[in-house]
């Protein structure tokens, strides 16, 4: 993909452009996850999960498969109710339900593996159905927008494209745009390159890594290692429904902490 030389964009929520890399976070976190348990029936599937995000922090969320990743990014924009414990976005508590719950909910983009657009609407339709719908935005002003997102995931000669005439990697980067369109204040990103042939990867972590670089908060799951290590500024690891470590990128890789993380890294790293 193209090597972009555009000034990180001044218009995305949620960064800290007062921050001097490398700077402590201070200030009220974006998102705050306190003592939050999940139990679906008997099954717990998060056990008093503590998390901060702080504003234009990308954070990257690993662990074996049903630890439990993706049920918390599914409480943190309450397609998943939770059973104990506080989720704040922005300082403001997700309420159960109600018109609150959608507004706070558009607050959250969420990228998904699936990239679930809708295959009888063009590219650009795609992106800005939410506008329109969610927030009123008339049909010119969501249209321009639009073209403005469509470019910067580099797709703007794909506009009037349906889905089905895009390759996965290109449908993903439709759906970024999607979600970048609603102005969230952080994106949630569920394994978005799983999905996708090997030599479209990369096109979908160039887009989300400029993302990161213009400030965007971010919490990404990925068994992309070398995103996590490399674009994150924090790794979590999570093991059967626990945060059981997280620190900086760096230290974790090369110096994990836990029995359970230095385990789970020998087997990813091994091959
Ligand atoms: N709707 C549900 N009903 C019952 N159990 C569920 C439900 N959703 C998830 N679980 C269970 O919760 C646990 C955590 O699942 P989750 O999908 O969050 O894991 P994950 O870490 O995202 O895994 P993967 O890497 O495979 O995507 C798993 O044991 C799963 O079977
Ligand atoms: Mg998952």
């Amino acid at each position: 993909m193209n090597e972009r030389t555009t000034p990180p964009d001044a218009d995305v929520a949620g960064q800290d452009p007062t921050r001097p890399e490398g700077a402590p976070r201070t200030g009220e976190p974006l998102i705050s996850v306190r003592g939050v348990d999940k139990f679906f029936g008997d099954f717990q599937a998060l056990k008093g999960i503590d998390l901060d995000i702080h504003r234009g922090e990308v954070v990257a969320l690993i662990g074996a498969s049903g630890s439990g990743k993706s049920t918390l990014c599914r409480c943190l924009n309450r397609l998943e109710t939770i059973t104990a414990g506080e989720i704040t976005i922005d300082g403001e508590r997700l309420p159960e339900e109600g018109r609150e719950l959608t507004r706070l909910r558009a607050d959250v983009g969420m990228v998904f593996q699936s990239f679930n657009l809708f295959p009888h609407l063009k590219a650009i339709d795609n992106v800005t159905l939410g506008p329109r719908k969610v927030r009123g935005v008339p049909k010119a002003e969501a249209d321009r927008q639009a073209m403005e997102l469509l470019e910067r995931v580099g797709l703007a000669d794909k506009a009037n494209s349906l889905p089905t005439a895009l390759s996965g990697g290109q449908q993903q980067r439709v759906a970024i745009a999607r979600a970048l369109a609603m102005k969230p204040k952080a994106l949630l990103f569920d394994e978005p390159t799983s999905a996708l042939d090997p030599e479209v990867i990369n096109e979908v972590l160039d887009v989300m890594a400029e993302l990161a670089k213009a400030g965007m908060t971010m919490l990404v799951v990925t068994h992309e290692m070398g995103f996590a290590r490399h674009v994150c500024d924090r790794v979590v690891y999570m093991d059967a429904g626990e945060i059981v470590e997280e620190g900086e990128p760096e230290q974790f890789f090369t110096a994990p902490r836990s029995d359970r993380a230095k385990a789970f890294l020998s087997k990813i790293l091994a091959h």
